[in-house]
């Protein structure tokens, strides 16, 4: 399969893509003597808020779609520290927005904190998709979001998710008719391109926003890469360069405060979309907020503030879900938060695997004492890219 960009394409537009293996980015990996002052905004003429379409948002640090993990609790939660710009929902598909899915529907359930918030959908029929879309923005939906850079079989496979920034001109139709039922900014994320040499991202950015899309958010990595090697920063400055005025959010691999501004600073980029490093820490977007303070130093949470963080989380969860399935869809969450808060393996067990709200707050009683007890903790609780099919989002 590859990627052709398209019998519409100049030699213009084709030399808008980034071929070069050497353009290979700066890594955003930690580096020992590193001054945060450094690199902290405010870049110049910027605004700590920034706006996308019609909608204005709080910061430039936002929160990338994961799929398991971006409910309502964890976007609230997250909220309520302060700092988190513009929310995504996990992804879904079109068609169960259509028909009421009741899965999808609690994928994107929200309420009046958890603004603003975009709903990320997938799909290859234009008739689905744009009513999809119809159907989010008559429910309040402050924007809508295109899943391009998704290679799950399944959906590569329905010709949505990755496999649409191959073929630029069914990717621009689909993206012109849902500019066309919606009033409220739609935005589109991917990838940087197929592979190494087909590198569309930057003229398929170019050529969606003269379509009129608001933003475009864009993983540094290319499909065939999976979650291997490390997010381009030079790609990532290449759809930056390629695009007029529409913002570009980047995103891969932020992990630090640190990582979020050398983002920005290297790529040009304006606004960073953080996953992962949301999980291992729903600290950062405060964090970042902090270091706009002038706020540099070290800082990290009160073990008992960790733990009143995690214990919200729970019962936001619960609010939503009731006690049984939160329960066990706290569970992954327990073991970042355990890692962070040092517990040691025979609570971390427990916390895995707990069944009542009763055992969840005997768990909590124990954390409060026994937290700090594990050194080097963090490293257990690495986060699990997708495998298989699906290991190349
Ligand atoms: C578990 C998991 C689920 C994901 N789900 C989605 C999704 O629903 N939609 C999407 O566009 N990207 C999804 N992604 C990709 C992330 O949004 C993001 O682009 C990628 O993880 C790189 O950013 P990060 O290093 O900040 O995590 C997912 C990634 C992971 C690890």
């Amino acid at each position: 399969m590859l990627a052709t960009v398209t019998e519409e394409s100049t030699e213009t537009d084709a030399a808008k893509m980034i071929t070069a293996p050497e353009a290979m980015g700066d890594d955003l990996s930690a580096r020992p003597d590193e001054n945060v002052d450094s690199l902290i905004p405010p870049f110049p003429d910027e605004t700590r808020e920034i706006t996308i379409g019609n909608l204005q948002i709080p910061t430039r640090y936002f929160l990338a779609p994961l799929a398991g993990y971006t409910h309502l609790a964890f976007r609230q939660v997250i909220r309520e520290r302060g700092g988190l710009g513009l929310a995504t929902t996990d992804l879904v598909q079109a068609v169960h927005i259509v028909h009421k899915h009741r899965k999808s529907y609690e994928l994107i359930a929200t309420n009046d904190v958890d603004r603003p918030l975009s709903v990320q959908i997938y799909g290859s029929k234009l008739d689905e998709m744009s009513k999809a879309a119809k159907v989010l923005q008559d429910q309040g939906y402050s924007a809508i979001d295109i899943n391009m850079g998704c290679p799950m079989a399944k959906i590569v496979g329905t010709g949505g998710g990755a496999r649409l920034a191959c073929d630029a001109n069914v990717a621009k139709k689909l993206v012109g008719t849902i500019l066309e039922s919606v009033s409220i900014p739609v935005t589109v994320k991917m990838r940087l391109g197929w592979d190494r040499e087909n590198m569309t991202a930057p003229y398929l950015a170019r050529e969606f926003e003269k379509l009129g899309v608001a933003a475009i958010t864009i993983h540094g990595r290319t499909r065939a890469q999976g979650f291997s090697g490390r997010t381009d920063l030079f790609g990532i400055k290449s759809v930056v360069d390629a695009v007029e005025k529409i913002p570009v959010v980047g995103n891969g691999d932020v992990r630090t405060v640190a990582d979020a501004f050398r983002m920005r600073r290297i790529t040009g980029c304006d606004a960073v979309a953080v996953g992962r490093g949301a999980m291992l820490d729903p600290w950062l977007y405060f964090r970042i907020q902090r270091a706009y303070q002038g706020l540099t130093g070290p800082w990290d949470p009160p073990a008992e503030e960790q733990i009143e963080f995690l214990r919200r989380h729970f019962y936001l969860m619960l609010e939503q879900h009731g006690a049984e399935r939160s329960c066990v869809e706290f569970r992954k969450f327990g073991i970042w938060y355990g890692a962070r808060l040092g517990i040691p393996e025979d609570l971390e067990k427990r916390m895995q695997n707990f069944w009542s709200v009763e055992e969840f707050e005997a768990n909590i009683a124990e954390l409060r004492v026994r937290h700090g007890t594990r050194k080097n903790p963090i490293p257990t609780a690495d986060i699990k890219v997708p495998n298989g099919p699906i290991s190349h989002w």
